[in-house]
């Protein structure tokens, strides 16, 4: 049972230390913080000057998009939690990640990094405008239904029902007339769908805009950030709801909500064990191209791709983002990549107990603070040599 909880602050400190607090539970939460230039922008180290004029022009969606990035260095180390790489090089403290190495190389690493910070701007962004968090966006304009048409038809339905009020028994309805009867897949925009193509041009204004060189790595980055992207618009889900009289079909509404960002993550894992090495040299031509093209074909445009391959990750190496696997828990049994033998790259491992905290049941909180539990573990375990 894991009681202790504290804020790891990941994000924006200096925007909680500037913020009123309210108690709930004995928990100091702060109340939504005032996301302007001065609390945003310019105390963010690591901005490029371009971003710095994204973000003074949006300070409040630039928040959300760091946010963003945040809850995806959380979802990679979910998703790289056995390998030897492990994402854990990526968690900073109060800045964004990009100039921590594995963004500077080209490894199949780096191609995943860039691709789910890029997906975690979009699916922040995009849901914080749906949750009316920010000034510059809200809803989905083209999925918006005809609130006014729409309560008509309700109130007409209703009055129907009332009519034929001899058919309902207890509030259910016996008999449902043919005539109100509206085909079982028919449905209509109601409610609001997060503006995901604002949360998309956000996220290539914000990110994209590093790119000044057109060299390999700037196309790498640019490509799988879109890979990203397009990870999150290509998921989206639809979620619907049920009016009528009595609990029954007559009209649905649905929106659009954004996939679970696990899914996000996964979706990009399976992308990162498939992607594609491209030539490092020919440059300048604007075109990706494969490194051992059986025909020279371009870069399939869902693939992730990179240029660089990767070390093996075995020893420390700071140039490589590797901090090795020595004092890695690894499992004896796991057929993954975290089996002893593999994590710990043949140099044998010690099984002795260990008692350690681990963050747990994290909370991502508008805005832009992380939650998380401190769970207590004491146990016997595999530990890399
Ligand atoms: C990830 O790797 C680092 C460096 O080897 C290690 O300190 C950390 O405990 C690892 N995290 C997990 C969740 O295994
Ligand atoms: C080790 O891996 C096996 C097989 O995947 C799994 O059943 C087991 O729960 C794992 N043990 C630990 C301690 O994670």
């Amino acid at each position: 049972n894991c009681f202790a909880q504290y804020s790891t602050g990941v994000l924006l400190i200096t925007i909680l230390a500037n913020s009123n607090s309210n108690e709930i539970l004995g928990l100091k939460i702060p109340t939504d913080p005032v996301l302007n230039a001065n609390t945003v922008c310019l105390t963010l180290p690591g901005l490029t000057r371009r971003q710095l004029e994204v973000c003074m022009r949006n300070p409040d969606v630039t928040a959300s998009a760091i946010q963003g990035i945040q809850i995806a260095i959380h979802e990679c180390q979910h998703q790289f939690r056995g390998h030897r790489w492990n994402c854990s090089s990526l968690e900073t403290r109060n800045k964004i990640p990009y100039e921590s190495v594995v963004f500077s190389r080209g490894f199949r690493e780096s191609a995943f990094a860039y691709a789910i910070a890029a997906a975690g701007v979009v699916h922040a962004v995009s849901n914080a405008c749906s949750m009316g968090k920010l000034k510059a966006c809200g809803c989905d304009e083209k999925r918006r239904g005809d609130e006014e048409a729409f309560r008509i038809k309700l109130n007409r339905l209703q009055l129907e029902a009332i009519n034929k009020g001899k058919g309902m028994v207890h509030g259910v309805m016996e008999q449902i007339p043919a005539d109100t009867l509206g085909p079982q897949d028919s449905w209509e925009w109601g409610g609001c769908s997060p503006d995901v193509e604002y949360g998309e041009k956000f996220s290539r204004d914000f990110l994209d805009s590093r790119e000044t060189y057109k060299d390999i790595h700037a196309r790498m980055r640019l490509h799988n950030n879109r890979v990203g992207r397009q990870a999150v618009m290509d998921n989206m889900k639809r979620k619907c709801k049920c009016h009528g009289t009595s609990g029954s079909c007559q009209l649905k509404t649905c929106w659009q909500v954004t996939p679970e960002f696990r899914a996000v993550g996964s979706m990009l894992k399976d992308r990162f064990h498939i992607a594609t090495l491209i030539k490092a040299h020919n440059r300048n031509t604007g075109q990706v191209e494969h490194a051992h093209p059986p025909h020279r074909r371009r870069a399939n445009h869902n693939e992730l791709i990179y240029f660089e391959k990767s070390p093996d990750f075995c020893e420390r190496e700071p140039g490589s983002d590797s901090a090795g696997t020595q004092g890695r828990i690894c499992n004896k049994t796991s057929p993954g990549m975290d089996n002893c033998e593999s994590l710990c790259c043949g140099r044998g491992h010690n099984i002795l107990q260990q008692t350690r905290s681990e963050r747990c049941n994290c909370k991502f909180h508008w805005c832009c603070y992380v939650v998380c539990d401190e769970c207590r573990i004491t146990e016997w375990v595999s530990v890399c040599k």
